[in-house]
C-alpha cells in the first residue's frame, strides 16, 4: 500500500544511497507501478495542484497535478530530480544553454505516460507540458530544496535567463487551470 509518509521514509533511506537519484527512480517507478493505490492515498486528480508532501534542505517531494493545456515554460532545479506519473501525460522538453548566453538550444523531448518513472540530471534545463484534456497526476521528487535553491527560468527559449520564480509557476497552474474550466463551461 502507498502511503506519503512510507514513501517520504523510503526517499529519505535512499539519500544515503551513492547515487541518490537511482534508488529514488526505482522507488518512484514502484510507486507508479499502481495508480490506484496512489489515487486512494492523494485523491484522484481533478483541479490543478503543486502540493508539498515533504521539504527540506536535502529532498523535497510535490504532487504535481497538471490542468489540461498547461504549457510550463523552461526551467532548470539545479539539483537531480526524479519524475513519476499515475494518470495522464507529461510532455517534456530538453534544453541546454546556447554558446552565447542568450537563450536555449532544444536537446530532446519525452512523453511521459502512467506508469513511467524518469530521472533528471542536476544540469537539466525543461519545459513541460500537458497536453491532454484531463488532469495529470505525478509525483516529482528534487535532491534538495525545491524551494530555496538558486536557479534559473526562461519565458521561452529565445529568451533571457532571470531567476526562478516559484510564485510564477504557481499563477501559471491556476491560470491553465481557470483557463480549462472556462472552456468545459462553455461546451457544456
Ligand atoms: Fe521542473
Amino acid at each position: 500500500m502507498f502511503t506519503v509518509e512510507e514513501f517520504v521514509a523510503s526517499c529519505q533511506e535512499a539519500l544515503k544511497e551513492h547515487t541518490p537519484e537511482q534508488a529514488v527512480q526505482e522507488l518512484v517507478a514502484q510507486a507508479m507501478s499502481d495508480p490506484l493505490e496512489l489515487e486512494a492515498e492523494l485523491g484522484t486528480p481533478t483541479a490543478a495542484k503543486l502540493t508539498t508532501l515533504h521539504h527540506s534542505s536535502e529532498l523535497t517531494v510535490l504532487n504535481i497535478i497538471w490542468p489540461p493545456g498547461i504549457a510550463l515554460y523552461p526551467h532548470e532545479h539545479n539539483m537531480w530530480a526524479v519524475i513519476g506519473l499515475y494518470g495522464g501525460q507529461e510532455d517534456n522538453t530538453f534544453y541546454t544553454r546556447n554558446k552565447e548566453g542568450t537563450g536555449l538550444i532544444r536537446t530532446g523531448a519525452q512523453e511521459l505516460h502512467s506508469h513511467d518513472a524518469i530521472a533528471l540530471a542536476k544540469d537539466a534545463i525543461h519545459a513541460v507540458a500537458n497536453p491532454r484534456s484531463e488532469y495529470t497526476g505525478a509525483i516529482h521528487v528534487y535532491g534538495g530544496d525545491f524551494f530555496e535553491e538558486p536557479r534559473s527560468q526562461w519565458a521561452s527559449a529565445e529568451s533571457e535567463e532571470a531567476p526562478y520564480n516559484v510564485e510564477q509557476v504557481r499563477r501559471v497552474f491556476q491560470m491553465a487551470n481557470e483557463r480549462w474550466l472556462a472552456q468545459q463551461e462553455s461546451t457544456g
